[in-house]
């Protein structure tokens, strides 16, 4: 291999390194984050608790787990659950759907809420 090749490769291994390990404490922390929401919710597959499992919910569209009884707020809402709408309805769940039941007075903390996505998309 030519120098120069090498270092290119060494560069990159470097930076993918850096980049998996920033994401894996992400996702160590959301999984923290993710015990306020373990009551109600699992990320195991076709296991709804008093919520709808959460497994695979980046990109979901809203109300949409099989077996899992929904309000008409949520079914109808007509949402995907984009991070950026993740987000908000975290934030702030009666307020970004209004009638849904999820009793959970939201998550303000950016940091967290990032996190905790993170930790959502190893489930998805
Ligand atoms: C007290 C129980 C409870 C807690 C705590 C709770 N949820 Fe929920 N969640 C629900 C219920 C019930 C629903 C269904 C709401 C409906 O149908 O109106 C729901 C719905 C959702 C949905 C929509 C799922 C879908 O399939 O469309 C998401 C996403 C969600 N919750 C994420 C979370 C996250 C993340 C947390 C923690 C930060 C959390 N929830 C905390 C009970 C809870």
């Amino acid at each position: 291999m030519r120098m120069h090749d090498f270092l290119i490769a060494a560069a990159a291994l470097v930076l993918s390194a850096t980049v998996s390990e920033a994401y894996a404490q992400d996702a160590d922390a959301g999984k923290r984050v993710f015990n306020r929401c373990r009551a109600c919710h699992a990320v195991e597959p076709g296991q709804n608790k008093v919520g709808p499992s959460l497994a695979g919910v980046i990109g979901r569209k809203a109300g949409t787990v099989e077996g899992f009884s929904y309000t008409d707020a949520m079914k109808s809402s007509d949402i995907t659950w984009t991070e950026e709408n993740l987000k908000k309805y975290l934030q702030d769940p009666k307020g970004f759907i209004p009638g849904n039941r999820m009793v959970f007075p939201g998550l303000k903390d950016e940091e967290d809420l990032t996190n905790l996505i993170a930790f959502l998309k190893t489930s998805s």
